[in-house]
């Protein structure tokens, strides 16, 4: 299979097989809004040529902000702003998708520059209590989260469906649902941060539980039509931590449950972790899992050439390519391989300044 052969997922095609992950800019307006002068012109740059664009981690309710500078998507006025942005994505042929996020002991941060960045909210400065499966900080630095209560629980899995069913009404055609990277979700299904004793912690099937009614109640939300994508942390690379095998027998629970693809990132669940960090390091979590269960994957982390995407799709690897950081900077990557793809302004620039080799315009442009 080629990058360029679309991929159906329900009743949804990519035209190709890239797509953008979900990366954070940390740039919301007043309201958790988007800002229609960033993420208006961020989005439908970098859909130029792409089979898929997430929008970055949006969260379901207030206290699931990691930042005030984030998304949310828990209100109507928040849905009717997102169109726009789901509108220039979809405008440029890409299939515009959008991450929903409940940061949860990670949430009450600073955005992560500037000389205040990357710290712990007080709550003097706006900040609240994160919640989590049990009172652990995600490590020196971080709000001590309050346990949350079963009602807490249930509440979070009714703010995951209520926002995709937000996401559809604001024209969003996939959802992916953020279970890595140490947030809320994730941080059910890790021993590391999960120390339950209760039906949502203790055994396999009680950490897996918060994700499963999560899925099972945001699949219903998005009826039959619509793929929902789960973002999984694939393994903790810690000793007592949620493992590659663990993802590999949870996958098909999930595509059971009504998930259709699993976007396979890892880590992030404590501090200090080691990983790799050689090129397409990430991509053996979307094979084995691909491999193993047969449910469809995407590839993620340091995939920074076009080559690169297409050697692990012909290679079974996985069923879509994601590029994070490269198209952030590069979003004109996938239209320099296959002009077609972008608008027609750009068109004739593209395939002559290809022609002429060396960067320059051919003379009657
Ligand atoms: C600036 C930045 C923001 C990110 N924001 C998110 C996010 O909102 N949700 C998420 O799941 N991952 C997020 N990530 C992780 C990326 O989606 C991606 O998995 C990671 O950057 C590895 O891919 P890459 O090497 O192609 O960049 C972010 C990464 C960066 C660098």
């Amino acid at each position: 299979m080629d990058l360029f052969t679309p991929l159906r997922l329900r009743e949804v095609v990519l035209r190709n097989r890239l797509g953008l992950p979900a990366m954070s800019t940390y740039m919301a307006a007043p309201g958790h809004l988007p800002d229609p002068r960033w993420h208006l012109p961020h989005y439908q740059t970098r859909s130029v040529g792409m089979g898929l664009v997430v929008v970055e981690a949006t969260a379901v309710a207030p206290e699931g902000l990691a930042t005030p500078d984030d998304l949310g998507l828990w209100d109507d006025r928040q849905a009717k702003a997102l169109a726009e942005v789901a509108g220039v994505i979809a405008a440029q042929g890409a299939v515009p998708g959008v991450q929903l996020s409940h940061a949860g002991r990670k949430a009450s941060r600073t955005r992560p520059w500037g000389e205040s960045g990357d710290a712990p909210l007080a709550e003097a400065d706006g900040g609240w209590t994160p919640l989590g499966p049990s009172p652990l900080p995600f490590a020196d630095g971080y709000r001590e989260p309050a346990k949350m209560t079963l009602q807490q629980i249930a509440r979070a899995v009714d703010q995951f469906a209520e926002a995709a069913e937000r996401a559809v009404t604001a024209g969003f055609r996939a959802v992916e649902l953020h279970a890595g990277h140490g947030r809320l979700l994730h941080s059910f299904l890790s021993p590391i941060a999960n120390q339950r004793t209760d039906t949502y912690g203790s055994t396999y099937s009680g950490r897996t539980l918060l994700l499963r009614q999560t899925v099972r109640a945001v699949r219903a939300a998005l009826g039959n039509e619509l793929p929902l994508v789960v973002r999984m942390s694939c393994c903790d690379f810690l000793p007592g931590g949620w493992t590659l095998d663990d993802t590999v027998r949870l996958a098909p629970l999930l595509a059971a449950d009504g998930a259709d693809l699993i976007d396979c990132t890892s880590g992030g669940i404590a501090r200090p972790e080691t990983r790799p960090t050689s090129p397409c390091w990430q991509a053996p979590y979307a094979a084995t899992i691909r491999h193993k269960t047969g449910v469809p994957t995407a590839a993620v982390g340091k995939i920074t050439t076009l080559e690169q995407a297409r050697d692990l799709l012909a290679d079974g690897t996985c069923d879509l390519v994601l590029m994070g950081r490269q198209l952030l900077v590069d979003p004109m990557l996938p239209a320099r391989s296959a002009p077609d793809l972008a608008p027609a302004p750009y068109r004739r620039a593209l395939a002559t300044t290809a022609a002429a080799g060396d960067g320059h315009l051919a003379p009657e442009l």
